[in-house]
């Protein structure tokens, strides 16, 4: 993915800025405002994320068992939510120091009022990875992937913050390896006629909004809801000279999810994760949204076809989630 995709909508919407200033500044703006209700909004994350977590470390521990009290970076850690959940999980209570990364300072408000309620030193970093230039024993990466324009060079600047025998793990990225697997496309259309829900699956796990909250975010803020919040934002800084719809808004921030309706694969590719982390071993390959919503998403019946699928560790999920050991 390169950032001269952005040009046309860049131009579209009357934008001066270069692709790469453009993608920033849509990027953060919309993070911020997404701050200010993450936790609301991503309750479903909270309800079935911490399995994941849980089965990775678990598939880890098979392999490493740490040995001195860890340093962990989150990359993209939000409001603190992939770092809560990590500090949960068995790994946590070797967890010494946590780096909390973002180039968004609203969401870095948030994650340090959790912060303060954790039992570790934590750091607030705002920015990139490039930015950071100390190295860690445990880096995480929770629903960030599929943020990132230059996957390459993220995944260069990720080796060298990472000492050897350090554990990466990385969750809630848009399975590009199976999007159109027809297994998971039959699930997916099972479940909607079932539920007579019949919308497609969703395209960003992260950003899809159930139409029952976005109903009570515009009631908390009035009439404006926070897409519009967003332009606003964007109309003073001179970023746009022209609104831009919420799907417009995500095929910048979701940049590695499909964007032209002739693109193949849009999402993250473990295929591809491979071939990018040679100094890395894989050590668990992992798969969940088996009817392309998170677990606590779905009716009785097919928690249980969920909660089969994961445990049989089947990769055609919506989802794919990894952990790595630096050699
Ligand atoms: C969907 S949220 C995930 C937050 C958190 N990890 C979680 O699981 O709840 C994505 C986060 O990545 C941040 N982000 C986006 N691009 C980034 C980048 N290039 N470097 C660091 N953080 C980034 C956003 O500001 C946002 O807070």
């Amino acid at each position: 993915m390169s950032y001269s995709k952005l040009i046309p909508l860049l131009q579209k919407k009357g934008s001066s800025l270069t692709p790469e200033q453009f993608q920033e500044r849509v990027n953060i703006v919309f993070h911020n405002h997404e701050a200010i209700h993450y936790d609301q909004m991503h309750t479903d994350m909270k309800e079935s994320l911490q399995e994941q977590i849980d089965l990775l470390v678990s598939d880890i521990q098979k392999s490493i068992t740490p040995t001195k009290p860890l340093k962990m970076l989150d990359i993209g850690c939000g409001a603190g939510l992939s770092s809560q959940m990590l500090l949960n999980s068995s790994l946590g209570k070797h967890v010494q120091s946590v780096t909390l990364l973002d180039t968004s300072p609203g969401m870095l408000q948030k994650a340090a009022e959790k912060a303060k309620t954790w039992n570790v030193n934590y750091e607030l970093k705002n920015g990139y990875l490039s930015y950071v230039n100390d190295t860690f024993d445990v880096v995480l990466i929770c629903s960030v992937l599929h943020h990132i324009p230059d996957l390459n060079g993220f995944l260069k600047q990720l080796d060298a913050v990472l000492n050897s025998d350090g554990i990466l793990i990385h969750l809630q990225d848009p399975n590009s390896d199976y999007l159109h697997d027809a297994k998971l496309l039959a699930r997916a259309k099972r479940y909607a006629d079932a539920t007579k829900n019949k919308s497609k699956i969703a395209k960003t796990p992260a950003s899809i909004i159930p139409k029952s909250v976005r109903k009570w975010i515009k009631k908390l803020i009035g009439r404006k809801d926070y897409i519009d919040l967003i332009n606003d934002q964007l109309l003073l800084e001179k970023v746009i000279t022209k609104r831009m719809t919420a799907d417009e808004i995500w095929s910048v921030t979701d940049i590695q999810i499909e964007m032209d309706k002739g693109e193949e694969n849009g999402g993250i590719s473990y295929a591809f994760l491979q071939e990018q982390l040679v100094n890395f071993q894989p050590v668990s390959h992992r798969s969940y949204g088996f009817f392309g919503l998170l677990k606590s998403d779905l009716s009785a019946e097919f928690k249980i076809e969920e909660a089969d699928c994961i445990a049989s560790n089947q990769l055609n999920g919506r989802n794919l989630s990894a952990a790595w050991i630096k050699k």
